[in-house]
This record gives structure tokens, sequence and C-alpha cells, in this order.
């Protein structure tokens, strides 16, 4: 294996083509027959009922073919799930869309309208008119003071959870040097090119759906749920998603719309929400509110790490984050204590975005240290080494690799930490205010159940399958690298499809799981064909291989060798001398004991230069550089986009995103992409990216960590640093406005 060592190697991306010429098909743009289109009409009230809904204007409109209301839709089922999803919340229930009166967040789709053409649905949509009676009680303002009680950790299951070791309290009370602060993360929106779109389309009993997902797996099983149909009725495809974030993990209501629709019209339905719908649909990053302390030695060694984490939740569901595990795991710390509660809001659920909680987390904690370095008179980056976690004290175990240390070598010297004048101010250039500032970087490994399989073609090219997702991150070019390596043939020889649920069962396209989990499985399923195509060698009736021990055997140059040096035969060649047309294979792979046994985990160090004009106090980025261990790199090439992406997704979380928020109205006020502040190329000037040797082959035998969310985790508190270190302000709320350092 790996004599041709595609993995490792900065191939190029083998959809790029596809893209770049069109011919990539995204959810909305495929076209079957009797194509109808939806409109939907959305809540003005955060909380109360609809009094009325006039719909007879809108049924003038030329090209209606239905109005969809609570009134008029079918009952769902919503049958019992024994377990909701992974992606879902734990407790409470999704929104079970048009099937009563209910408002519960301003921005929930009360009606829909189908029509022959957008425009038509559109305009019917907008003649709806819609008389409410508001409750009086909408919990529009987030409040601390309501936060659900956190239960201790092992019985909290998803839900608030509350963690000790040691005593940190009292260890916090008797420490020498002490820092405190409050630090708030803003609600923040998930922000991809391409809209959220699903098609559906019923064939009597039998529904495709065209959609953008994470997880065609679980849409399927949530709309079988959903419909009470079985699973095998259902196919959902989705070969192109545009971007993401975690907007597209779950299986939101406006596809039960879409699908519901289909239904009632007995046409094809198309459900493309808007950007403005997507601000209230699709779930976002939760307004969080943190408490840390810390309390340190002189000598700067941590004796106590308190956080606690308030974050906003909707009225019908918990959903809670991993806020907290970041200060349970990164430092060595004997006592420890954190708290994470939730507050019920007249607001849609919010889900995971982009290092899902650990970026929260990891926000608050490495300014608190920046803090506490500044407090104690010691290099940041010095603080951190002293209090290097050599274990998982959180969870007792070992790590299964950790390559900080040489993070923070690899970063610090690629920036030139050495040349940084600890002073505020001290740094000064052409009227700008100078700063550096750095932090850790962590983001949690693992790994899910996956399958793939295989067919070699008489043309000596294979074609690997499975219903994994390719978001962006570069899905259908890594795979095709492992298979590649695994069975030692040009990347051209590899075909790779995913997205459709006719393939193999695969996990949740999230969390970094996806090289860990689908790639294995491709190794597998690589290697099980090299079995079968050893064995028929073997019990070949003559030539070479005939009764040929698997171990004399060499797989190598996309044929069959004896290792002894004679022999060679090329694939193609194989499969016609025993008449075959092609051989199928398939793999499986899944966590083992190491789950139990280690800790597995990416972990990287973020260091950012930062110019702050003193007058306006606007902040400019013109340099950041990160090391990270993300285990082996499969391709350094998407691995260095992957990470400069994430770069540029922490500027945006450091200076501009934020959901504008109306609390008299319970309303989203900037729901659109003229006023949610993302960087643009203007923005950005210098991201330097790099890997530290790892291979961490205890968590699997592809060595790798998962390479995703680890690109944003750490960036925007090490801006806030680097601002901290140009001006002496020390800004805790995110994002960093020109009026917060005035
Ligand atoms: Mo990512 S938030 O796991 O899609």
């Amino acid at each position: 294996m790996s004599s041709n060592a595609v993995i490792g190697s900065p191939v190029s991306r083998v959809d790029g083509p596809d893209k770049v010429h069109g011919r990539a098909t995204y959810a909305a743009e495929f076209k079957p027959e009797g194509l109808a289109y939806a409109a939907l009409v959305l809540s003005r009230i955060p909380s109360g009922r609809i009094k009325s809904i006039d719909v007879s204007l809108a049924m003038t409109v030329p090209g209606v073919v239905s109005v969809i209301t609570h009134e008029n839709a079918p009952r769902l089922p919503y049958k019992e799930m024994k377990k909701r999803p992974q992606v879902d919340p734990k407790a409470g229930g999704q929104l079970r869309v048009f099937q009563d009166d209910k408002v519960l967040w301003s921005g929930q789709p009360i009606a829909c309208v189908v029509a022959d053409s957008i425009e038509q649905a559109e305009t019917a949509a907008d003649l709806i008119r819609v008389t409410y009676s508001p409750d009086a009680q909408a919990q529009t303002k987030f409040d601390r003071a309501l936060g659900l009680k956190p239960a201790p950790e092992a019985e909290a299951d998803g839900r608030p959870g509350e963690t000790q070791r040691g005593d940190a309290a009292s260890a916090f009370d008797s420490s020498p040097v002490k820092v405190e602060g409050w630090y708030l993360q803003p609600r923040e929106q998930h922000n991809p090119i391409e809209l959220h779109a699903t098609i559906a389309k019923w064939d009597g009993d039998h529904l495709t759906l065209w959609d953008k997902t994470q997880w065609v797996d679980n849409d399927r099983a949530e709309i079988a749920h959903v419909f009470d149909i079985p699973q095998d009725k259902i196919r959902v495809i989705s070969p192109f998603v545009g971007g993401a974030f975690g907007s597209a993990l779950r299986t939101w209501h406006h596809v039960h719309i879409a699908a519901m629709a289909a239904k009632m019209t007995g046409r094809a339905v198309r459900l493309e929400l808007t950007r403005r719908e997507q601000f209230t649909n699709t779930g976002s990053r939760p307004h969080t509110e943190q408490h840390v302390a810390l309390g340190a030695l002189e000598d700067g060694r941590l004796a106590a790490l308190i956080q606690e984490a308030w974050g906003q939740t909707s009225t019908y569901e918990e959903y809670a984050e991993t806020t907290l595990d970041p200060p349970r795991q990164t430092y060595s710390v004997a006592n420890n204590a954190t708290r994470y509660r939730l507050v019920h809001m007249n607001v849609n659920t919010p889900t995971s975005m982009r290092a899902p909680g650990v970026a929260t987390g990891v926000f608050a904690q490495e300014i608190a240290m920046d803090e506490l370095a500044v407090a104690l008179g010691m290099d940041p980056v010095e603080l951190r080494l002293k209090n290097y976690a050599e274990t998982d004290e959180y969870k007792s175990k070992p790590w299964s690799s950790k390559e900080l240390r040489a993070c923070y070598a690899k970063a610090a010297d690629d920036f030139g930490w050495s040349r940084r004048s600890p002073e505020p101010r001290s740094m000064q250039d052409n009227g700008q205010l100078v700063g550096w500032g750095m932090a850790t970087a962590i983001y949690p490994s693992h790994r899910s159940p996956a399958q793939a399989t295989v067919r070699l073609h008489r043309d000596g090219h294979v074609l690997l399958r499975t219903a994994a997702s390719d978001m962006g991150p570069g899905t259908y070019t890594s795979m095709t690298q492992v298979a590649a390596d695994t069975l030692d043939l040009p990347v051209e020889k590899v075909r790779f499809e995913l997205g459709d649920t006719d393939f193999a069962m695969a996990p949740v396209h999230g969390g970094s799981i996806t090289m860990a989990s689908v790639g294995t499985a491709v190794m597998a399923a690589c290697q099980a064909l090299q079995k079968k195509v050893g064995e028929l060698a073997a019990a070949s009736s003559g030539g070479p291989f005939k009764g040929a021990a698997s171990d004399t055997l060499l797989f190598q140059g996309g044929g069959l060798a004896l290792k002894n040096g004679g022999g060679f035969t090329p694939y193609g060649e194989f499969l016609a001398q025993h008449g075959l047309e092609w051989l199928d294979a398939e793999g499986k792979s899944e966590p083992g004991a190491e789950s139990e046994t280690h800790t597995s985990s990416a972990f990287g160090a973020v260091f950012a230069e930062v110019r702050v004009d003193p007058d306006l106090g606007t902040v400019r980025v013109p340099r950041l550089v990160g090391a990270y261990d993300v285990g082996r790199v499969i391709n350094p090439k998407i691995a260095h986009s992957q990470c400069i992406g994430g770069m540029v997704g922490g500027i945006g979380m450091a200076l501009l995103e934020m959901v504008e928020w109306d609390d008299r109205y319970g309303r989203v006020m900037n729901a659109n992409l003229a006023e949610y502040l993302v960087p643009v190329c203007a923005d950005i000037v210098q991201l330097e990216a790099s890997f530290v040797p790892s291979d961490d082959k205890i968590f699997n035998p592809l060595g790798v960590k998962g390479l995703a969310e680890i690109a944003i985790s750490g960036v925007a508190p090490a801006i806030a640093n680097a601002v901290f270190h140009a001006t002496g302000k020390r800004v805790r709320d995110l994002p960093i406005l020109p009026e917060r350092l005035l």
C-alpha cells in the first residue's frame, strides 16, 4: 500500500472542474417534470396565536396551485422516535409546522403558496392577510436570571450540565493572582452562499427529495418519522452542498413543508428559502454569556478555573452546546468548576455553527488566559506551557496524540513572536496602534460507524460510493486519495460518488468526523476488494497466481503481481481472464476500544497581528499565523484552504458578525447580507497555516484527527488579545466594534 503516496500530496479538487463549469447540480437546480414553486409567509409576532388568515386574494393570483396554512394542512403523524437524531436537541420537540395556530417566534412559517412560477408564488404570499392574538408574556429579552438549573454532567445527557473537580470556589478565593470577567458571544448566523432548498416529488407512495443537507441518511429517517412512512420509500439526493457550517445538519421544517406541499398538490415542489427566511429557519449560533474566574499561583500555575455559560434556546427545544468542554480539558488545573444554563426565548431553536460551543467556550477562556498573563507579567505562550495538560483531566484519560507544544513553537516562530514588546500600546507604526496576540485552539476528534462500497471495472477504474456529504471541505477529493493510495491507483482511475441514500450508510457530515469515519470505511472497502481479487487469483485454474497464498501477492500499479516480481496483471485483464465485467466489495469501519481508553482532539496555536486606528477604533488584521496538530494530513492543499477559510470565519467572529436583535419586538433586524457583516476580500491580507508532524494511529488506522472546526477555534480570542496589546483596552464582547474601543 501507498507506494505512490497519494495521501499527503496536494491533489487539486477532483470536483473543481464540474463546479467551475456549472455542471455540479445543487438541490434547487434539479428540474423534475411539472415542477411547481413554493413561497412562505412568516409570522410577524414573537409569541401568540393566529387569529385569522385570509388567503382569498392570494388564490386569485394566476398560476397559484395551492395555499397551505394550519387550517388546511394535513395533520402529520410525527411518529414517536425512540431517540431524537444525534443532531437534534435532546429535550423538547421540533416545530410541527402548520399543525396549529401557535406562533413561537417572529419569522416562523405560517403559510405556504405553491404556484407555477416563483414570481406567482411570492406575489400571492404577499397578499395573504394575517391577524394575531399576541402573547403579552413573549420572552424576547435575554435574561440570565431565567437560566435553567444545570444537572450534574453525568445526568445531563446533552442538557444543561455541571462539572466539579477539586474545590474551585475556595481555591479561587485563596489564589494570590486572580482575574474574573464576563464575556459575550452574540447570536451569529451561518450564511452559506447556497441557500437552503428542497425539491420534493412523490411517485405514488415513494418520495424523492433533492435537498441541501449534511446528512442524507438522517433526512430520510426524519421524514419517515414525520410522515410515518417506511424509510425504503424515501430517497434523498444531495450530491453538492454550497457551504453549510452546521445549518444543514438537522432536517428543518422547510423540508417537511416541501414534502407536504408536493403531497397536497400532486406536483414536484421546490422550496428555496430566501436569505431573509434563512435567518429564522435554519438555526444560528446562540447568544451566549459567560463568566470566567481564573486563580493562579505567583509562578503562573493555575489553581482554579471556573467557567459558566448561559446560552439561549427556543421555547420548544433545549439546544445545549459543548461550550464548557474547553475549560474542562485545555489546561492542567486541580480545581475546576463549570456550569451550563439555558435561557428559553421566543426564538427559533439555535443549532451547531462552525466549532459549535467550543469556539464560544475557547473565546472566553483564551481571553481570560491573556488577562491572567498580563496580571502575572508573564508571556502568554509561557503561561500556556506552564499549564500544559499532559492528559485529559476532565475524562481522566490519556490523549491519543497531542502535539500542541510543537504548534506553539512553530506558530510563534513563523510569526516572529520573540520580537514582541509586551507592554500594551508599545508597538506603533505610522500612527496606527500595532498589537500582537495569541490563543490556543482545541476541537475534539470523534468518529462514527460508516460504510462504503467499491466496484472495480474492466477499464481499470474503480467507483467508490457512500452516503457521505461534501459541503466544501473536499470530501470528494480526500476520499479519492484514500482509495487511490490504498489500491495503488492514479487518482484519475478513481471515481467517488456521495450524497445519496441509495449508497452505503454514512454518518453526519459535521463535527469534523468525516475523514476519520468515512475515510476509514473507504480504506476498508478497498482492502476488501484486494482480498477478493486475491481469493479469485488463488482459485484460478492456471497462470502465475494459481494457489498463491495471500501474503505472496502484491497490489501495485493498478494490478496484481507476485511479491517475488513475477506475473504482473492489470486489473482489467484480470477481470477479463475471470469472465467478470466488474468486481464489487464493501467495507465498514467503526470506533473501537480507543474511544473508551483515550481522548482524541485536534489542537492548534493561533497568532494575530492587528492595527487599530486610535481615532476611529477600526481594527484591521494584517496577519494571522496558525500551526495545527490534526493528525495525518491527507491533502495539504485542501487542508491549508480549510484552515485559512476558518481563519476568515474567525475574523468575522472577532470583528463583524452579529445578528442584530430588537428585544422590544423579538425580531432579527439585519436578516440580509448587506447588514449582517462577514469579511470580504479587502478584510483579508495574510493568512498562514501549517501542520506539525502528527499521525494518530491510536484514533484510527488512517491516522487523521479531523480538520474543520479547529480552524475557527482560537482565532477570535487571538485577535481580541492583539487588540488589547495594541490599545490597552480589554474588549470582552464580540464583535469588537469600533465604538467598543473608543
Ligand atoms: Mo459543523 S457546525 O459540524 O457543520
